[in-house]
């Protein structure tokens, strides 16, 4: 099962993870991570800019693959998470561009562009470390309710429920795209480290779902069940529909001094 830590707040949950992975790149310089976008993750960003900006961290040399991208938005557009991959993770980590990619929304290449990323991600050696979010719908990536647990990076037509909770980036609903080009779980599923953040009440039917529901397409995140290697960090709110919560804590608290995250 995943480790799930439950933790005070956003902030501690990001120095948890940026430990992690800082402990990671000081081992392996040209590591991948996989990058989620959308609120959730921000607090491991900041926390890896942090360190960046003080010189306890060079990310320099770090290889990139973003989660997911809207079809058919005009490059360079604000919502573009090929933009919001600048500016909230390449610029404040230090990351080298060049080695950070996003899958391609672009219309008139759609067709091959989901073969042409996964052959990226297995040319780069595949992903060590895979930060992820979740859905009110219990999508990660933009896996949506019904997604095949093999399946691999290729376009999806977003919920109505996501394109809701998305709409707070667009001047209107109705701007935010109908679909997407996103990982695939089983992309997911061949990082070497899966690490789910969730923050607010809001998340809290959805990661109870995942952790401990039923395995089932119907709930993408729990295919995260399914991974030797996963960890779900979490706030009290977050937490607050989950069963076994006094166990996870317990476990957490008597975590081997040794075993990293
Ligand atoms: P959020 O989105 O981090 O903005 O809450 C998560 C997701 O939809 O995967």
């Amino acid at each position: 099962m995943a480790e799930v830590v439950i933790v005070g707040s956003e902030a501690e949950a990001g120095e948890i993870v940026a430990d992690s992975i800082q402990e990671l790149v000081a081992q392996h310089p040209d590591a991948v991570l996989g990058l989620a976008t959308g609120s959730t993750p921000l607090s491991v960003y900041r926390a890896l800019a942090e360190r960046v900006r003080s010189g306890r961290a060079d990310l320099s040399a770090v290889r990139g693959f973003a989660l997911d991208e809207y079809v058919g938005i005009a490059p360079g557009s604000p919502q573009s998470y090929r933009t919001v991959i600048e500016t909230e993770v390449v610029g404040p980590l230090g990351l080298d561009p060049a080695r950070v990619q996003v899958p391609n929304g672009t219309l008139e290449t759609i067709r091959a562009a989901g073969a042409d990323y996964e052959r990226a991600i297995v040319a780069a050696g595949g992903i060590d470390v895979q930060i992820l979010g979740i859905g009110t719908d219990g999508h990660i990536g933009f896996n949506e309710p019904g997604s095949s647990f093999a399946s691999l990076t290729r376009v999806k037509t977003l919920t109505e429920q996501t394109r809701r909770d998305n709409a707070r980036f667009f001047d209107s609903p109705d701007d935010v795209p109908v679909h997407c080009i996103t990982q695939g779980l089983g992309t997911i599923l061949r990082a070497r480290h899966l690490v789910l953040l969730a923050f607010g009440a809001g998340k809290a039917d959805a990661i109870a779902a995942a952790i401990e529901g039923p395995l089932s397409a119907s709930n993408p995140a729990s295919a995260i069940q399914l991974h030797p290697h996963a960890t779900v960090v979490l706030d009290e709110a977050a937490a607050a529909a989950l069963s076994d919560r006094d166990y996870y804590r317990y476990a957490w608290a008597n975590k081997p001094e040794w075993q990293g995250l």
